[in-house]
């Protein structure tokens, strides 16, 4: 028996920043006893409640089922523990496999040689049960596994996400400085919108990029299952994995799904840039009801309008020094936009540099330090009246 089927705990990851947001999700789609860890959230979960959780959990990028936990002092524990797992009740030797390992405060200091131990584990366990081996596959493999050793404590869990959330299937096209999809998840739920079907304000963003946002904001909106295009999950390899639980959780979470109105107008965006309206438009066809979601070429400066709208946006980063003058000025274009023609509406803007965030000259109601990948970001609230 594996640890998971002991203790029914699982640890979902999350980007840094992110975990608070990540365990109100989780609570939602039905986990129990979660507790913040680094990164991430530890919580307990029914069967149906960790596949419900892979399927629609938007914030979250995966989930770790533990399946052994020992004191790990030398790579030749690791090996020997390793070798002693079931390995074929989770995957046939005709399987595909990749590890990923990370290692801290710990007597073994290089996580790929950690990876490479455990491999070397898994590898002879086959060959000398079955007399072949699985290949690895570090791009698409069948079975992802993750190998964590802290303070020379090590934890073989399976990834029962197989691969990051964050990869929806909608992302066909990309621009330049994509936002991760579970971090614009993140904004959308930070922003509260929609809200109550009978108060809803239009989002805008206009400076959408390859519409990252606006695909979440879809999703939120139609409550489109995060995981609906996606074909496969690690879980399809536990060993107790059962496929009709499966089917009837997917079920029940597709037939909350609802229908974008036609003529709605809940949901625009638009972008200087010709590329990336096209990628916006050709990302949000793959979403149902994405057709109907209006981007057009256009200077976030040539709109005339946007009242009491909520507008989200992630503005240019501009790492290189030689960007700061020109982003200043777009920074404060923004700043004027948001006063002299967006009264009554609530903005939640991305900014890439502190020292940017003041260029908007407007009271920023709310600042929320963020991670896009390495890079420290922070959403910033704005009320214009
Ligand atoms: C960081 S990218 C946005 C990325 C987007 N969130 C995504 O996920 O793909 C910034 C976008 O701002 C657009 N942009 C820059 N200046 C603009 C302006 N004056 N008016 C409208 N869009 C602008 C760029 O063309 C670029 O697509």
């Amino acid at each position: 028996m594996f640890e998971y089927q002991r203790s029914h705990r699982y640890f979902a990851q999350a980007g840094r920043g992110l975990e608070e947001l990540a365990q109100s999700e989780l609570e939602e789609l039905g986990a129990k006893d979660c507790k913040e860890g680094f990164c991430g959230v530890y919580f307990t979960a029914s069967q149906e409640t960790l596949y419900r959780i892979n399927y629609c959990g938007r914030i979250i990028s995966r989930v770790l089922a533990p399946l052994v936990s020992f004191p790990c002092p030398s790579d030749q524990v690791l090996y020997k523990k390793a070798e002693a797992l079931d390995w074929a009740s989770i995957f046939p030797a005709q399987k595909t496999f990749a590890i990923f390992s990370s290692v801290s405060d710990s007597r073994i200091k290089h996580s790929q040689f950690a990876s490479l131990r455990l491999k070397d584990a898994i590898a002879d366990y086959f060959r000398k049960k079955y007399g072949r081996r699985p290949d690895v596959d570090t791009e698409e493999p069948d079975v992802w596994l993750n190998l964590n050793i802290r303070k020379d404590q090590a934890v073989i869990s399976l990834d029962t996400s197989g691969g990051s959330l964050h990869r929806r299937g909608y992302r066909k096209e990309t621009v330049a400085a994509p936002i991760q999809e579970t971090l614009a998840a993140a904004v959308i739920r930070i922003s509260g919108w929609p809200g109550p079907d009978d108060d809803i304000k239009p989002l805008l963003d206009p400076m959408c990029g390859s519409g990252t946002l606006l695909s979440e904001a879809l999703m939120a909106y139609c409550r489109i299952p995060a995981g609906f295009k996606r074909g496969t999950y690690g879980f399809f390899h536990l060993p107790d994995f059962d496929f009709n639980l499966w089917r009837e959780v997917k079920n029940a979470c597709d037939s909350r799904i609802r229908e974008y109105p036609q003529g709605a107008r809940l949901i625009k965006g638009s972008d200087i840039s010709l590329q990336a309206v096209e990628a916006s438009l050709r990302n949000l066809k793959e979403i149902p009801g994405g057709f109907r979601i209006p981007v057009q070429r256009k200077d976030f400066r040539d709109i005339r309008k946007a009242e009491n709208h909520v507008i989200i946006s992630n503005p240019p980063y501009g790492v290189r020094t030689s960007d700061m003058e020109n982003l200043q000025v777009l920074f404060k274009d923004m700043g004027d936009f948001l006063k002299q023609r967006c009264q009554g509406s609530t903005a939640y803007i991305l900014v890439g540099n502190k020292e940017l965030s003041k260029h908007i000259g407007l009271k920023i109601s709310r600042r929320i330090p963020l991670y896009n990948g390495p890079l420290e970001i922070r959403l910033v609230k704005i009320e214009a009246y």
